[in-house]
């Protein structure tokens, strides 16, 4: 059967999406965001949010890596994010770098925002650097995202 495809003219948010360095600035906007990217049992309040995403910059989960941990706006508002560290304090996973969280506003997602932060993120690595991430295996949105960018589990 033949499909009739529309979609409407135009860049594509990948294309227009502001992508940069998360600075200190930003820890608040970013904490909101993460609150709002996932469900309150996971993260807490907004202010537990903030206070985490401050630990992740502070080094509690790593070495914070400044130039692969970035923002993504749309119309110069946050709509994603990826914290990355090297050296995370858990004894598996020491020797790698770390995306510890990757999170897109909901009203963003499935816009190719997430792959466009993994992407930007693995480019701002050492090359010859292991990447890895935990993620539940029921989270099919995000297990397909990285293993299109060619993430395979660890054996
Ligand atoms: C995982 C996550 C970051 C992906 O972000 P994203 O900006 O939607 O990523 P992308 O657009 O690049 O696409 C990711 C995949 O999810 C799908 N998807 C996720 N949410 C979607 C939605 N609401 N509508 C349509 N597609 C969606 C995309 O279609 C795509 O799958 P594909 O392989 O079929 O193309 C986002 O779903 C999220 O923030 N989830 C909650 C936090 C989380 O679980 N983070 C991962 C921690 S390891």
């Amino acid at each position: 059967m033949q499909l009739t495809l529309v979609r409407l003219a135009g860049p594509s948010v990948q294309d227009t999406a502001g992508v940069r360095p998360i600075g200190e600035a930003d820890i608040e906007a970013v904490g909101r965001l993460y609150a709002a990217s996932f469900p309150v049992e996971v993260v807490g309040d907004e202010a537990a949010a903030i206070a985490d995403v401050r630990a992740s910059w502070d080094g509690e989960y790593g070495v914070w890596l400044p130039s692969a941990s970035l923002l993504a706006e749309v119309d110069g508002r946050p709509a994603a994010a990826i914290l990355v560290v090297d050296s995370p304090p858990w004894e598996d996973v020491s020797d790698l770098v770390f995306i510890i969280d990757l999170f897109t506003d909901p009203a963003h997602r499935g816009r190719g925002l997430g792959e466009l932060l993994v992407r930007s993120a693995l480019s701002a690595v050492e090359p010859g650097r292991v990447v890895g991430l935990r993620v539940d295996d029921e989270n099919e949105a995000a297990v397909r995202l990285y293993r299109r960018l060619g993430f395979q589990e660890r054996t």
